[in-house]
């Protein structure tokens, strides 16, 4: 078990400092407070992240190429009976106002709170669409766009599922996301319900360096081999070019419980095995470092594949480049009850292009087979389609709904 680690100096002064001490113990004491005084001053100023801004404008929505934040939190709405067309343009033209002000750190119109916008710590906001929403708004396609084929590994019993809009809300602050949660629904509460709110943390700003490949909670990095945001590839396959929705994308979230408590009982490798990977450095079990070629080739000396047939890695790539797509996920840890010690998971997050094309044949040979299946389970699944981004003065949906 890990120690906790401790500040010494505070601790050792509020027990110097403490209310028992008196007489000549005491101006001891606080000799020794006055001296560690300028050693604190000295400390250099910390930096500070909590003004860092992601533009919100511009052709596609932010919170997808963008480095992911440390929080995350996913809402899907329903839309109430009777709004129409009109009503739809209006809602998303106040959420987009919203999203502007937020995201830059200014406070929306009418700011309960408005001191809880000033640190936006790279707060993004992304709006998707359901079937429901584009159906409402008299438009038509993708033809993607719905529930994912049923699969066999699926337990969509919890209310994960499906909806007319999600907004994917992110942030380094969890506060400031909070606060933009707040907002943004308060706006929204008159035109629809929350169907589901799921909310997931990746490691803290500062922890890391940034661009490290996040871990879940197998204790697995998770994120490797992956689109880079900035890329031709990235760019071919995320960003769609289809009518309404060009220089939007297509998104699936997947609440996938990872079963913790039986993990626990699989050796370290037995736990690679599943994967593929190491778990200290992520490289394929073949050797290198983590972003090296696994050899799919490579046996043991008793002949055995060194990467099992049916690795989740070896399972999840395709032959055919295209049936690739952007993760983009966040891992979630809630209520433990009763026997159970944990209730854990991925909120698993795709941005594709076309979700039946790229994402589908994947999650159908996972389906069928995947060493990881035994400790995972799909308990929530929805499909959106993200419409492009906005210049100012605009708003997100305008394509479908201008
Ligand atoms: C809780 C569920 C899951 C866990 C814990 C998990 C974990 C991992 C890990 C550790 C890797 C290796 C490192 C990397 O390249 O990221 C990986 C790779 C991958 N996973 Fe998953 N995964 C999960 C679900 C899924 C699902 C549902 C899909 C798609 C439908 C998927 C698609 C992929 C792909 C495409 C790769 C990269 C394969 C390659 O190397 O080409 N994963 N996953």
């Amino acid at each position: 078990m890990s120690r906790p680690t401790r500040s010494r100096g505070p601790s050792r002064r509020q027990f110097l400092l403490g209310g028992t001490l008196t007489g000549a113990g005491a101006a001891a004491a606080l000799g020794i407070d006055a001296a560690l005084r300028p050693r604190l001053a000295e400390k250099p100023e910390p930096a500070l992240h909590g003004g860092d801004v992601v533009p919100f404008h511009g052709a596609h929505q932010a919170g997808i190429a963008t480095d992911a934040q440390a929080h995350g939190a996913f809402v899907a709405l329903d839309l109430r009976e009777g709004v129409n067309r009109d009503d739809l343009a209006r809602l998303m033209r106040i959420l987009t106002d919203d999203a502007a002000r937020l995201t830059q750190g200014e406070p929306a119109l009418a700011d309960s709170e408005p001191e809880l916008a000033e640190h936006p710590a790279r707060l993004t906001v992304t709006f998707g669409f359901g079937p429901g929403f584009v159906a409402r708004a008299g438009g038509s396609g993708p033809s993607w766009l719905g529930p994912l084929p049923a699969y066999g590994i699926d337990r969509l019993a919890s209310g994960f599922s499906h909806g007319d809009l999600v907004l994917q809300i992110a942030s380094d602050d969890p506060i400031t996301l909070a606060h933009a949660l707040r907002m943004l629904l308060k706006d929204a509460r008159s035109f629809a319900t929350v169907r589901w709110t799921q909310r997931g943390f990746r490691r803290a700003h500062g922890t890391e360096r940034p661009g490290t490949t996040m871990r879940n909670l197998f204790g697995q990095v998770d994120g490797t081999t992956n689109p880079v945001p900035g890329t031709t590839d990235f760019d071919e396959l995320v960003w769609s070019s289809d009518g309404w929705l060009a220089g939007g994308t297509g998104m699936v979230i997947r609440r996938i419980r990872m079963d913790l408590d039986t993990w626990d009982e699989l050796d370290r490798p037995g736990r690679e095995a599943s994967v593929g990977r190491t778990l200290d450095s992520g490289a394929p079990l073949t050797g290198g470092g983590e972003h090296d070629a696994p050899d799919f080739e490579a046996t043991t000396a008793l002949g055995f594949p060194v990467i099992p047939v049916f690795a989740h890695m070896r399972r999840a790539r395709s032959a055919d480049p295209r049936e690739r797509f952007f993760r983009r996920a966040y891992n979630y840890d809630e209520r433990a009850t009763g026997e159970e010690i944990s209730d854990a998971g991925l909120i698993f997050v795709t941005f594709q292009a076309d979700v039946a094309r790229q994402f589908e044949p994947v999650q159908r040979r996972l389906d069928e087979l995947d060493l990881l299946n035994e400790w995972t389970t799909p308990i929530g699944s929805a499909v959106f389609a993200v419409p492009p981004g906005c210049d100012e003065g605009g708003f997100v949906g305008e394509t479908l709904l201008g």
